[in-house]
């Protein structure tokens, strides 16, 4: 009979041998929460499609921002549904607009905690695009000022890193310049550089309210089938001067994640989008899977991919389970 000379499971036997020879680890400094912040006051509405997540109003923000830092949680990166939208997103790069009276509320009342911003314009827009419509689709250079414009005052209300999720050909550049002619050089740039047109965002864009009106984003965002793309992508941020590049989704896009690890040096994110949350939690409802290993399982495979930074909606649980 074949007796074999490895014998990989010598070093499985126990939870000791196992803990020691781990080449993978998730820790609570890996998280970043993301939240909705809605305009108006005593709002905090379940996302239908995603339990345990809210459009909440600042005062309710806030307080759950107190208790995503007493968890041990680095960041929170914000997304905003203004009181009224329009064509040119007005709300976006408002002074007093939802998103800047959230990170003043923040910094004031939970200043332990970092406060990253989605910097895009869809959430802003009636029509629900990225960007300004010109001829039907988004007009890729008239969008980069406005998204320098909202990048900046974001920064001026007192955002710690701002986030372009937008897609637009050279925003990185456009919202660097911008900070730095204002004095903001040190204010970092965490990049959406690898973002695919996908599914997968689907109750993101309830929990927002920010779902296209006519067409969808395929011109800007990539496709789904390209992987090599994806390292031109992210080479062009990176010269931009982009100092955290970001691949999105996650669990469809391992591949990815592990390709721009394998390229640069730099700290990568990966976002467990709104699709990756509403699956696990459905199932988990319903009994057919363990929702805490599920989830652990997970966020080890984002970092056993490559990646540093994990933004994802299930921070509060991991952060519970790991301190444990
Ligand atoms: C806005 C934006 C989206 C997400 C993050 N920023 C939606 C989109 O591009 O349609 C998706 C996040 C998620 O699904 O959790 N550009
Ligand atoms: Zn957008």
């Amino acid at each position: 009979m074949f007796i074999p000379q490895f014998r990989a499971r010598r070093i499985r036997g126990s939870e000791t041998f196992r803990r020691m020879v781990r080449e993978t680890s998730v820790s609570v400094n890996d998280l970043v929460y993301p939240m909705f912040s809605a305009f108006g006051s005593g709002i905090r509405k379940e996302i239908s499609s995603m339990p345990g997540i809210y459009q909440q109003s600042i005062e309710n923000i806030v307080a759950e921002a107190k208790e995503v830092l007493a968890l041990g949680i680095p960041a929170v990166l914000l997304f905003g549904i203004p009181e009224a939208k329009d064509a040119i997103g007005s709300d976006a790069y408002s002074d007093t607009g939802i998103i800047q009276e959230t990170i003043r509320a923040l910094k004031k009342n939970v200043p332990g905690l970092a406060v990253i911003t989605d910097v895009c314009m869809c959430e802003y827009t009636d029509h629900g695009h990225c960007g300004l419509i010109k001829n039907g689709d988004v007009d890729n250079d008239s969008t980069l000022e406005l998204l320098a414009r909202e990048a900046l005052s974001h920064v001026q209300a007192g955002a710690d890193m701002v986030a372009p999720s937008d897609m637009m050909d050279g925003r990185v550049g456009a919202i660097r310049g911008v900070l730095d002619e204002n004095g903001y050089d040190a204010i970092p740039i965490m990049s959406y550089a690898v973002k695919y047109a996908s599914g997968y965002y689907g109750p993101f864009r309830e929990a927002a309210e920010s779902t296209p009106q006519f067409g969808d984003r395929r011109s800007y965002q990539m496709d789904p089938a390209n992987r090599r793309e994806a390292l031109r992508e992210a080479a062009s941020d990176i010269e931009e001067g982009a100092d955290i590049i970001m691949v999105k989704p996650g669990l469809p896009y391992l591949d990815i994640v592990r390709d721009l690890r394998n390229e640069y040096d730099l700290p990568l994110a990966v976002y467990n989008v709104s699709g990756e949350y509403s699956m696990i939690k459905g199932a988990a409802e319903r009994g057919w899977i363990d929702e805490k290993r599920v989830v652990l399982e997970t966020m080890t495979s984002f970092k056993r991919a490559g990646a540093d930074i994990i933004i994802t909606y299930h921070a509060k649980d991991v952060a519970r389970w790991l301190a444990r």
